[in-house]
């Protein structure tokens, strides 16, 4: 395994492999490796010659309240998980060779990246699409790995993907969770342990919408308001939205018929956690 640095080196090594014909699976992340990251590089170490994953964290997508400066940073442990997957090469650029002094360019998917997180994180989903534009041409991988955990993440790369007509191929990968349901997250680690249990409210919220769906329930602003209900008794728990959408165009049902992404953001204590579960009535 070998850790690239530079984007002259990365995209040369790119260059070279697909001379040879090889191809090159391809998995974004921001470090703090977790199970969830782990099942998107098993998924491309399956389906490709070439698996890089990149590691940086990407300045641009924070906002100026949020945790840039404390968000997890270990290359050393991520590069021991990456080396156990198999992995063969990690990309973790510095903020100064993505972003020099002079940098002005930003790739802007409208109306999605205004949506859900979106209205509270303004900037946020252009940050990730302007940096994930980047990676692609620097790496220009066959496939590229994102997890269903970041929903309307992996709606806008898709979108900025089929616009753009950038020839790679997005595979979006089924969100891993602790035993008890709680979605992975390298946020997780901020949390204490009464809010450890606190923050199982977030799937346990999700469970009802789907048993409350399955039951016949069609009004969305009934099943919403029954989620909100179960997360408002959670003491350190403070709702930032939760939603029903449908998930083409991440806007919102009102009667549920078919295929609905149900998702919420939740304040537990000062971590701001999400999740998300696709719901399809007729299945
Ligand atoms: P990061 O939060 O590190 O996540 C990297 C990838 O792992 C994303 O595609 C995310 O959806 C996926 N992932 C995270 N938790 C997961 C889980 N529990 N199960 C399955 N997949 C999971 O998302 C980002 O980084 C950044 O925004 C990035 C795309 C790298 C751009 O900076």
């Amino acid at each position: 395994m070998k850790i690239i640095h530079t984007i002259e080196e990365m995209s040369n090594f790119s260059k070279k492999t697909h001379l040879k014909a090889q191809t090159i699976g391809f998995v974004p992340t921001m470090g703090a490796l977790h199970e969830g990251h782990l099942s998107l590089i098993r998924q491309a170490r399956k389906e490709n010659d070439i698996v890089v994953v990149s590691i940086f964290v990407n300045p641009i997508q924070f906002g100026q309240k949020e945790d840039y400066r404390r968000y997890p940073r270990n290359l050393k442990l991520d590069a021991q998980a990456c080396r156990k997957e198999d992995v063969d090469i990690i990309f973790c650029p510095d903020r100064e060779e993505m972003y020099p002094a002079n940098y002005k360019t930003y790739v802007t998917v409208r109306d999605l990246s205004d949506v859900l997180c979106g209205q509270f994180r303004p900037g946020h989903f252009q940050g990730v699409a302007t940096v994930v534009a980047k990676l692609f041409h620097i790496i220009n991988p066959d496939i590229a790995y994102f997890g269903q955990k970041d929903a309307q993440q992996s709606i806008i790369i898709k979108k900025m993907v089929e616009d753009l007509k950038f020839a790679v191929k997005i595979k979006i990968i089924p969100t891993i969770r602790e035993k008890d349901g709680l979605a992975l997250s390298s946020r997780n680690a901020y949390l204490h342990k009464g809010q450890r249990r606190d923050a199982l409210v977030l799937y346990q919220a999700l469970t009802l919408a789907k048993n409350l769906i399955r039951q016949g329930k069609i009004d969305s602003s009934e099943v919403i308001g029954k989620m909100k209900e179960l997360i408002n008794k959670k003491k350190s728990a403070n709702i930032q939205y939760v939603a029903i959408v449908d998930p083409k165009d991440l806007l919102p049902v009102d009667k549920i018929r078919d295929k609905v992404l149900v998702a919420l953001s939740v304040w537990i204590g000062k971590t701001r956690l999400i999740d998300n579960i696709i719901i399809d009535r007729k299945t």
